[in-house]
């Protein structure tokens, strides 16, 4: 990186932790009416265009880190490319409210208005997301332990649905990070459904499921 990169990387960081939610204490949304408003813009050809256009605006901050078309420009972050919007709906508030715990997610949640979360949403839901080169290969094993113990919710080939996030490859260390703080119990995400499913396995087959689903297309 060369001294104008760094400054502004260095600017962009100090902004970013010193910056005080406007809203914090109105920023819990009611989803289902956002979700009516998401689907509304979706039909309509001229709101959709305009709300893309917003999306794009609003989203800036985010492409640092979760990349400009939603493809996770570091190993740790994930992906928000088609995600769903109930999910990431969800991760706002929980992110807001102190439930899931990151340091910067924490901070820039509660600054996002009922509108930037709605127009964010419908950028990631338009992009796609591409096949990264993960630290590991695919794993056999992992593949059996997805069949038997994860489609049911997240669907067969991980994309999830309105109500399980899609995990379809997503990246490897941001995979085994995740399930590893549901097997450990940590309070990163404390009431999450998936730390009762995580309790069967073990860190191997953490590790092994983790593999096979950041292969998933
Ligand atoms: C400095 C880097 C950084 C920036 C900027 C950033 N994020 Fe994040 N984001 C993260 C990290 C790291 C996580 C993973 C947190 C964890 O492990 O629980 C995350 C997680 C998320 C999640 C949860 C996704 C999932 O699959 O569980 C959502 C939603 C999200 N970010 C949205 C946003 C939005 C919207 C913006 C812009 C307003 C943004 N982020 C900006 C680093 C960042
Ligand atoms: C009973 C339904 C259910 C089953 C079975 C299940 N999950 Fe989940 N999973 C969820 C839900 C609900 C969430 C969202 C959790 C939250 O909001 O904390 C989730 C979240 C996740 C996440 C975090 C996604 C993100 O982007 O942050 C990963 C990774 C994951 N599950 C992987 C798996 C794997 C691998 C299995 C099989 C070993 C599995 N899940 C089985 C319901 C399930």
């Amino acid at each position: 990186m060369n001294k104008f990169a760094v400054l502004c990387a260095t600017l962009l960081f100090s902004s970013l932790l010193s910056w005080t939610p406007l809203h914090a204490t109105e920023a819990v949304y009611d989803i289902a009416s956002m979700l009516e408003e998401m689907n509304t813009i979706q039909n309509n050809d001229t709101l959709l265009a305009q709300a893309l256009q917003d999306g794009k605006t609003r989203a800036q901050f985010c492409f640092h880190c979760h990349g400009t078309d939603g493809n996770s420009r570091r190993d740790h972050i994930p992906n928000l490319a088609q995600q769903n919007a109930t999910y990431l709906f969800t991760q706002f508030e929980h992110f807001v409210t102190g439930e899931r715990k990151d340091y910067v997610m924490n901070r820039l949640a509660g600054s996002l208005t009922r509108n930037d979360r709605i127009a964010i949403a419908l950028h990631f839901a338009d992009q796609v997301v591409t096949p990264r080169e993960q630290p590991v290969a695919p794993s056999a094993a992992g593949e059996r332990l997805y069949n038997s113990l994860c489609f049911a919710c997240h669907g067969r080939h991980g994309h999830g649905d309105q109500q399980y996030p899609r995990i379809a490859g997503q990246p490897y260390e941001f995979l085994e990070k995740t399930l590893l703080s549901f097997l450990h119990k940590t309070d990163a995400r404390k009431s999450s459904p998936m730390i009762g499913v995580m309790q069967s396995l073990s860190e191997q087959q953490v590790r092994d499921v983790a593999a096979h689903v950041a292969h998933m297309p």
